[in-house]
């Protein structure tokens, strides 16, 4: 039996802590596609820690980067000062981003990823004599972090609620999901690219568009439980964008670095945002690291606009391209492009979707969408306990099928490691499979009544 470990002190983030302390579920290793528990258990991980391990666990080169960066010099500050390895990791970068989006602005994850991205928008409109506009644009069940900006552009009311009114300013879209229309799509839903029309005919008519600096979406939401843009939505959003000066933003935190079999969703859907916030994947998660790729010419427009020998953007973080993390990115594109994972996420996606698609019909599944390596399974709730169903789901998974799936309100997420085989996929789905089998139907609520 392991050591019990002392649970009290860690006040866990996003965690149920009295639930969880009552059972902890310890992850005590980690290599390839599998965690080990404490208590020595093989565990399949089908979300890559979170959306952030997509070159596999305890990868050897990124390992020994790291190692090797920690033993050589274990910090350099970046304000005033640089380091190779930063510089190196921006090229590397820049060299996969879409084009034109060559500038890179380090961070340590993905809330600050957000946030820095937002302060660039403002900042941009200000320093070319547009400073009027201020305003920001989310979305609705959008998951933008945790920092003061990513709340008030994010649209999930359970991070918002008890935080004041965070940012002024801020207004809203809707979110694309209809299953009433698109239940059961396989890739790209085909109905609701008229929702990105909000986009002008309310919001711009609304505040007009001399006042709006910024839109911000994720092009799938994550979080939320896998939303996708339907067919021509971000194409829609971009073209508006472009109408009226309003700076397009990508929240790729996700999707970025191999999620949908290229390197960033903008690749996939063919529509190149002003900036694009990453995190996550950029360092393989081996270290935290966030980054906001920025179009060059909005780079360019700020050191014009500096006198000589100003500091030309006053944003910045002690820890902004921390060697160790600057080591594990150079590191991880490295990887990405030699072992081929992203054409690798590309091929093997039919499979998973297939894959995910076997779902439907068992007991409780309302819907199933996919994209790229990623797939969301929305379940009926239990009447007047929603999460309930899909977090039994998730313990069992872990418990007794020996799988790491991961919930948010009755929607399973999936996002395995870019490196999961074809066994590795039936084995995840088969486990969702036959634990939604043995579910208990739950009593109707007027049948208990009665
Ligand atoms: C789209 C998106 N943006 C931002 C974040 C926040 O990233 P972090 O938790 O690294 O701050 C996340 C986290 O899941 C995310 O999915």
């Amino acid at each position: 039996m392991p050591n019990p470990i002392n649970t009290e002190h860690f006040w866990m983030p996003f965690t149920a802590n009295r639930q969880y302390k009552a059972k902890p579920r310890l992850l005590a290793g980690a290599s390839g596609m599998h965690y080990t528990t404490d208590d020595g258990r093989k565990i399949l991980d089908g979300t890559a820690g979170l959306w952030c391990v997509n070159a596999g666990h305890c990868h050897p080169k990124i390992t020994a980067a790291i190692q090797q960066q920690a033993g050589t010099m274990d910090f350099a500050p970046t304000f005033q000062m640089g380091h190779p390895k930063v510089f190196e990791a921006a090229t590397a970068l820049a060299s996969i981003a879409p084009e034109g989006l060559n500038r890179v602005f380090f961070c340590n994850d993905g809330s600050e990823a957000v946030d820095t991205a937002l302060k660039i928008a403002l900042a941009y409109h200000r320093v070319r004599g547009d400073g009027l506009r201020t305003r920001l644009v989310g979305r609705e069940r959008g998951y933008h972090g945790v920092g003061f900006g990513g709340i008030a552009v994010g649209g999930i009311a359970g991070n918002r609620k008890h935080f004041g009114p965070a940012l002024p300013g801020v207004d809203h879209l809707r979110h694309p999901l209809d299953i009433g229309r698109n239940a059961f799509s396989k890739g790209l839903p085909e109905h609701g690219a008229e929702l990105a029309d909000e986009l002008e005919q309310r919001i711009v008519t609304l505040h007009d568009p001399s006042t709006i600096a910024a839109v911000i979406v994720e092009p799938i939401q994550g979080s939320t439980g896998v939303i996708l843009p339907p067919k021509g939505y971000l194409q829609k959003l971009r073209t508006i964008c472009d109408k009226y000066g309003i700076l397009l933003i990508f929240d790729e935190v996700i999707t970025g670095f191999g999620r949908l079999g290229t390197s960033f969703a903008a690749d996939f859907f063919g529509v190149v945002p002003d900036m694009i916030t990453c995190a996550k994947g950029l360092t393989n998660a081996a270290v935290p690291m966030g980054a906001v790729l920025v179009r060059q010419d909005i780079h360019d427009t700020f050191m014009q606009a500096a006198p000589e020998n100003a500091i030309e953007f006053f944003h910045g973080y002690t820890y902004s391209g921390h060697p160790l993390a600057a080591a594990a990115c150079v590191a991880a594109m490295d990887v990405y492009k030699e072992e081929g994972l992203f054409d690798r996420a590309a091929s093997m996606s039919p499979y998973f979707e297939q894959a995910a698609h076997s779902l439907k019909g068992l007991p409780y599944v309302k819907d199933v969408r996919n994209l790229g390596m990623v797939c969301g399974i929305e379940l009926e709730s239990v009447p007047g306990k929603p999460t309930a169903r899909a977090f039994d789901v998730f313990l069992k998974c872990f418990w007794e099928k020996g799988v790491l799936i991961r919930t948010t309100n009755d929607i399973i997420a999936l996002s395995p490691p870019l490196i999961i085989d074809k066994p590795q996929i039936d084995q995840l789905f088969g486990a969702i499979a036959d634990v939604l089998k043995a579910e208990k139907p739950v009593p109707d609520v007027k049948t208990v009544a009665a």
